[in-house]
């Protein structure tokens, strides 16, 4: 039998092989509350222009609300003959409403119907990230505040570089987690016009109202080339990549939890809510959910690279490769989603273990820079030079096998005899991240101001 949307011109049913190709139920069935709401914007513009009669468009509405009500409910039997959401969620309400049906794709092509579904959706799906993106920022402030005064090694180069706080290691990831969403929200700014209308390419001869379309949707305005409309995937390229940005932040913020739990570190512990067993090595407590979201990336990014490598070469205006665009797009937002997620419960889980930080801090002589800068400050002596009597201080140190804050005071006076007594305060970890008061810099007031800062600002949107 040929297919019933467009019967007219075709005499036989496509082959198996055509359909399972061809058919994008399995996964735009996603889409039905969207496809619904821009289907009931269009049969009340249409009605509101006089295209339609009142009586077409009441039968349409009613019928559109019985079809979701079925697909909330799970009653709906979604068809593969009818390749897609559009063509199931029309053929349904052919069932119901009858004639009046059929004319709900006046001035409409599936074409439009696609981009104006995926649009809203992913403005929804936005809107869920970017909340998500708040909780987690939230969270981390909480723990900041707690962790104002722990001392962390700080690293470059993963090698112990100078002391910083807990609380300011985890602000770095508000800061990050919120270009994140204004990257996200930049998109949705872009993202929010109407293709409805548009047609199949070229636009419609018919007097619709475009404006009426865009805002019965939440749209700021139609889009204004009818061929650009139907052809852009430009709002999901833009959000995949800010999606790929933050999923590339979480894996760097797994990967430290990862490193950080390890019995080398021993820096935090997570509790067995977010650790898994060994079948075989009984000792074991394994970071799998950290390690899951520093992979998660992976499937994130490739759904942007796998959707602009469908895009580049494409003709305008439509052609069904873009048909390619949601299942990569619906699972990379799936992913950021549960990433976004998984984080916050660690971040409200880990339990730091203080004093081996801090005991790690102090290791390999990290407040150096605070005994060149006390030389400098105190004993108005160049910095590169400070910098070389420090480093044979450091030396001195690492031969009698002792920190800095265990040299005595004739140590120092036998590399440099301008040192005094006075250099002792600048020796220890806790010195060293309270001097860093600059804006921007590690001390715990800052934390505690940053922390202030970010609060208000979280729960002021
Ligand atoms: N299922 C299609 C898609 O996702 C809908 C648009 C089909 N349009 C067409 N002319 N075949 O892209």
């Amino acid at each position: 039998m040929s297919n019933k949307m467009w019967g007219g011109r075709f005499a036989e049913a496509p082959d198996a092989v055509m359909e399972e190709i061809n058919a994008s139920i399995g996964f735009d069935q996603r889409l039905f509350r969207q496809d619904i709401a821009g289907s009931k914007a269009h049969a009340t513009m249409l009605a509101a222009t006089g295209i339609l009669t009142q009586t077409d468009r009441d039968a349409i509405l009613a019928g559109l609300d019985e079809v979701l009500a079925e697909i909330e409910d799970g009653r709906f039997e979604f068809s593969r003959t009818l390749e897609d959401i559009h063509m199931n969620v029309e053929s349904r309400l052919r069932e119901k409403i009858g004639d009046a049906a059929g004319r709900l794709h006046t001035a409409r092509s599936r074409n439009d119907q696609v981009a104006t579904d995926f649009r809203l959706y992913v403005r929804d799906a936005i809107d869920m990230l970017v909340a998500q993106i708040r909780a987690l920022q939230s969270g981390l402030v909480t723990r900041a505040e707690e962790e104002a005064e722990t001392i962390l090694p700080g690293f470059t180069h993963l090698q112990n570089a100078q002391p910083v706080t807990f609380g300011h290691h985890l602000l770095a990831y508000v800061e990050m987690l919120g270009r994140d969403a204004g990257r996200l929200l930049d998109s949705r700014a872009r993202l929010n016009e109407s293709p409805l209308g548009s047609a199949a390419l070229a636009g419609t001869p018919y007097p619709i109202d475009r404006d009426l379309t865009a805002a019965a949707l939440g749209f700021d305005r139609p889009t204004a080339n009818s061929l650009d409309a139907v052809s852009d995937r430009d709002f999901i390229l833009e959000t995949l990549a800010a999606a790929a940005i933050c999923a590339m932040h979480l894996s760097r913020f797994a990967e430290e939890m990862v490193i950080w739990s390890s019995a080398q570190f021993g820096f935090i512990k997570l509790s067995d809510k977010f650790t898994t067993g060994s079948s075989i090595m009984p000792q074991k407590r394994n970071p799998d959910a950290a390690e899951l979201v520093r992979a998660k990336i992976g499937r994130i990014l490739g759904a942007l690279n796998s959707l602009l490598v469908v895009m580049k070469g494409l003709p305008l205006a439509y052609s069904k490769d873009m048909q390619e665009d949601k299942e990569v797009a619906f699972d990379a937002i799936d992913a950021l989603s549960l990433s976004l997620a998984a984080m916050t419960g660690m971040v409200a889980d880990m339990q730091p273990d203080r004093k081996r930080m801090r005991a790690s801090a102090a290791a390999g002589f990290s407040t150096a820079t605070d005994v060149a800068d006390w030389l400098v400050r105190e004993l108005d002596i160049p910095f590169r030079d400070a910098h070389h009597i420090t480093g044979q201080i450091v030396a001195l140190a690492e031969q009698k096998h002792c920190g800095l804050e265990d040299l005595a005071i004739e140590d120092f006076k036998r590399i440099d005899q301008r040192i005094d007594d006075r250099i002792r305060k600048v020796l220890t970890v806790e010195a060293s991240v309270a001097a860093r008061a600059s804006f921007g810099g590690t001390a715990p007031a800052n934390v505690l101001r940053e922390a202030a800062r970010w609060k208000s600002a979280l729960t002021g949107e």
